[in-house]
C-alpha cells in the first residue's frame, strides 16, 4: 500500500512517516510539501533508515504522487498556539485545507483510496474532507479521539506503574476541548480500573483533565506534538492497510450513532481497508452519552460558521 503524507515536511507529517517506516507494513511512503527542500530533507533522512528498517520505498514529491496513492494522510495547516483552542484555528486553516483538497481532486485521487484527515481542527476538516472529495464518505476518516485515547492510556499506565499497553481506557468525542473520557469500559489487563491499587476518582479526574491538555502541554514545552501523533496516526494507517477490521476511536461523517448526524466525531469505529467499516453504539453510562452528545453539538455550532462562508457540496 502506497501512503501519501500531505504536509510531510512538518513535524507530524515526518513523524507519520517515521511511525510508518518502524511499522514495517506498508509499501511505499511519499512526502509531499509545499516546502519542497524540507520535505526532501525529511524523505531522505527517512531513507537513510530503509537498509536497517524496512524495504519500504520512500520518496518526497507533490501531487503527481496523488493518483497512484492508496491512502492520503493530510498532516498539513497552521498549529495553534498553546493559549489557543483548536476549534479556534478553524479561520487560519479551513482555506488552506480547501485548498489541499482541490489539488487532491485536480491531480485525481484513486477511487479506493481512504483520506485520514490529521489537521485541526480534525473534526470539522474531517467533515470538510468528505464533502469536497469525490470519494464515499467512509472512505474520509480523522485521527480524532485515537491520540487522545494513546495519550490518556499511556499517561494512566505511567502514574499506576502500569503496563502500557495493557491500558485500556477510550476517549471520544470532539479531539478538543469537549473530548469524552468512557470510564466504564476503562480497565487495565482486562481488571477494571476504577479497582485498580492507587486508583481513586482525583487521580481520574487529574489524568483525564492533563490529556485534554496535552497538546497545549506539549506545543508549551517544544513547539508541537509529533512522536505520540505519528504514532497514531500508524495505529490507524496499518488497520486500513492490513484490513484488520480493528476498533479505534476515529472521526467520520455520523449517520445517527448515538442519534448524532451530520458532524463528524469520534465514535467506536470498525477501520478496515475500505476506511470506515462500521460504527457501534455501545452501551455506555448515560451521561457518557449525554457528554457526547454535547460534544456533537459543539462541532456542529463550528461547521455551522464555516459552512456560513463556504458552503457545502455534497453534505448538510
Ligand atoms: C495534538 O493534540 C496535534 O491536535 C494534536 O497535539
Amino acid at each position: 500500500m502506497k501512503v501519501s503524507i500531505i504536509g510531510g515536511g512538518g513535524l507530524v507529517g515526518s513523524c507519520a512517516a517515521f511511525a510508518l517506516q518502524t511499522g514495517r507494513i506498508v509499501r511505499e511512503i511519499a512526502l509531499l510539501d509545499v516546502n519542497a527542500d524540507l520535505c526532501a530533507g525529511q524523505a531522505l533522512d527517512v531513507l537513510h533508515g530503509t537498509s536497517a528498517l524496512g524495504d519500504q520505498i520512500i520518496s518526497a514529491g507533490g501531487y503527481e504522487h496523488i493518483p497512484s496513492s492508496d491512502c492520503l494522510c493530510i498532516t498539513a495547516g497552521l498549529r495553534r498556539k498553546p493559549e489557543e483552542s483548536r476549534l479556534d484555528l478553524i479561520h487560519r486553516n479551513v482555506d488552506l485545507f480547501l485548498n489541499i483538497l482541490d489539488g487532491v481532486t485536480k491531480a485525481g485521487v484513486k477511487p479506493t483510496a481512504t483520506v485520514l484527515v490529521v489537521s485541526n481542527p480534525v473534526d470539522v476538516l474531517t467533515y470538510l474532507a468528505a464533502d469536497r472529495l469525490n470519494l464515499p464518505a467512509n472512505q474520509v476518516l480523522g485521527l480524532g479521539t485515537q491520540l487522545d485515547t494513546i495519550r490518556f492510556c499511556s499517561l494512566i499506565a505511567d502514574r499506576l506503574k502500569a503496563p502500557p499497553t495493557q491500558v485500556r481506557a477510550l476517549i471520544l468525542g470532539e479531539h478538543g476541548d469537549s473530548m469524552v473520557p468512557i470510564w466504564s469500559s476503562a480497565a487495565i489487563g482486562g481488571l477494571p480500573l476504577e479497582k485498580f491499587p492507587g486508583w481513586s476518582p482525583n487521580l481520574a479526574h487529574e489524568l483525564f483533565a492533563r490529556t485534554k491538555g496535552s497538546g497545549a502541554e506539549v506545543i508549551k514545552l517544544k513547539g508541537g506534538a509529533g512522536f505520540a501523533v505519528g504514532a497514531a496516526i500508524a495505529d490507524v494507517i496499518h488497520a486500513i492497510a492490513l484490513d484488520t477490521r480493528k476498533l479505534l476511536p476515529v472521526s467520520s461523517v455520523q449517520t445517527g450513532c448515538y442519534g448524532i448526524r451530520n458532524v463528524a466525531i469520534s465514535v467506536p469505529t470498525t477501520v478496515g481497508r475500505g476506511g470506515v467499516m462500521a460504527t457501534h453504539e455501545i452501551e455506555f453510562w448515560p451521561k457518557e452519552v449525554q457528554a457526547l452528545k454535547t460534544s456533537a453539538n459543539t462541532l456542529r455550532q463550528t461547521v455551522e460558521t464555516v459552512v456560513k462562508r463556504i458552503g457545502l457540496t455534497k453534505l448538510k
